[in-house]
């Protein structure tokens, strides 16, 4: 039986029950609800909107029912609608009329509101430290690739001699942001507590609102009762924020799966992250990468999802809102997962510095440098890059590079070449001296992951 069942309404048709039940879906709000229930019911006591010992009553028994469900000797019911009746019914069966009574001056539109709310706080604090951890993850990795020279790519073609921890390290750059991005979400949520609202237009009853946010945890409650129950917007962010993160992540994958490429050959994941083809025995995918990458389209769709039911509502409550649950469940188990799977893949993706290397030796990496060396001579730059050009030309009809480009050839393009251009063009120092903050440099990348080790050093 409902909980709003009564003379007036008449039964459901059993299919519109299970259309319209959501317990599946809200059970994982089980200790968030019961979290609202007892902060309500405390104000219901501080208020004397019912009795001190009947307030003590109910919290107590939440609190046991709250020991009970985690230790697995209170089983939710799930032939009841939500998991707030199946929380009302079990506190009735328990107490009776007291029971009854943890309802007074609420309904279950503030109080959905106020339990999706507490538990994105949780799961924001949850993702907050997953993407501090891929940042150290990512950190730990580049240090120990400070001096490994890498091409770095402009429009996928080779472009500038970097190092892979200078590579690393812009990931790392992206998910420090994603980090903050929850922050922000979760400073603007805890401004927002809608309990009290009650439907949507409060109650006559004199409800403490700063008191039940104070319990929660909050720092304000919302100043509307119609914005406090049909608010979604902290979970369009989350979502947006999540949406984000797998922009980062698919980035990340989709470069792993190119590098692990016999083409590029620069990383290898070990076995326990990648698989085998059923026929092709030599055979090994990166699938975990590859579902990185796909994951993210999941997660636009959830967020796609949750915009569409939300831009046509009238206030205040209704009913298409219950929706919204799964897709940000959807959304959080699956950036949860990717999260929780970077740090060890990181750990078991062997680098070929060797590769790296070698076609960073191809392509001419190093002709913005031999260009910069002229323009130290005092060739007007436009010049210098002319020149270069020309040299490039002939070292490709001669199959030479910069770096073995003999001097008299270099001289025969202009008189300001001498022996400097060998160390000007030397892959290492081009990027030893890419020096400006934010560089390449070994040294510039080196103060970077302290400072970004420094910021998250309580994870
Ligand atoms: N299960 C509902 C939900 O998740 C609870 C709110 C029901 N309110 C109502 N007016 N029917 O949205």
């Amino acid at each position: 039986m409902a909980i709003w069942s009564n003379n007036y309404h008449g039964s459901m048709n059993e299919k519109a029950f299970q259309f319209n039940a959501s317990i599946d879906a809200d059970a994982r709000l089980v200790y968030a609800d019961i979290a609202g229930s007892i902060a309500h019911a405390k104000m219901l006591g501080h208020t004397g909107i019912i009795p001190a010992d009947e307030a003590d009553a109910l919290v107590n028994e939440l609190g046991k029912m709250n020991d009970e469900l985690q230790d697995g000797t209170l089983a939710i019911d799930f032939s009841e609608e939500d998991i707030h009746s199946f929380l009302e019914a079990e506190l009735t069966r328990r107490l009776g009329a007291i029971g009854k009574k943890v309802h007074t001056g609420r309904s279950r539109n503030d109080q959905v509101a106020t339990a999706l709310k507490l538990y994105a706080v949780s799961e924001l604090d949850h993702l907050t430290t997953l993407a501090a951890n891929v940042v150290l993850a990512l950190s730990e990795k580049a240090e120990q690739h400070l001096e490994t020279i890498m091409p770095g790519y402009t429009h996928l073609q080779r472009a500038q001699p970097i190092t892979f921890a200078h590579h690393l390290m812009a990931y790392a750059e992206m998910f420090l942001r994603d980090k903050s991005r929850l922050e922000d979400n979760l400073e603007r949520l805890l401004h927002y507590m809608p309990l009290g609202s009650a439907a949507l237009a409060t109650t006559t009853l004199p409800l403490d609102r700063a008191y039940t946010a104070e319990a929660l945890g909050f720092k304000d409650f919302s100043q509307n009762s119609l914005d406090g129950v049909s608010d979604r917007d902290y979970s369009l962010e989350l979502l947006a924020d999540m949406s984000i993160i797998m922009v980062h992540i698919s980035r990340f994958a989709e470069e792993i799966i190119i590098w692990s490429s016999q083409e590029f050959g620069f990383v290898k994941l070990r076995d326990t992250f990648s698989s085998g083809s059923s026929i092709m025995p030599q055979k090994k995918n990166p699938d975990i990468a590859e579902l990185l990458r796909g994951k993210s389209g999941r997660v636009f769709g959830d967020l796609m999802g949750v915009l569409t039911l939300m831009k046509g509502l009238p206030l205040a409550y209704n009913k298409d809102m219950q929706e919204e649950k799964e897709l940000l469940f959807d959304a959080l188990d699956t950036v949860i997962f990717c999260l929780e799977i970077i740090p060890p893949m990181l750990g078991d993706m062997d680098v070929n510095a060797e590769a790296m290397l070698t076609a960073s030796q191809k392509g001419y990496l190093n002709a913005t440098d031999c260009a910069d060396f002229l323009v130290e001579k005092g060739v007007p730059f436009r010049d210098a890059y002319q020149i270069t050009g020309n040299i490039l030309q002939e070292c490709e009809d001669n199959n030479l590079t910069l770096e073995d480009f003999p001097l008299e050839m270099y001289k025969k393009h202009s008189d300001a070449f001498d022996e400097g251009i060998y160390k000007k063009v030397d892959l290492k120092e081009c990027v030893v001296r890419r020096n400006v903050a934010g560089g390449p440099a070994p040294e510039r990348v080196k103060e970077h992951i302290d400072a970004v080790k420094e910021k998250l050093k309580d994870y």
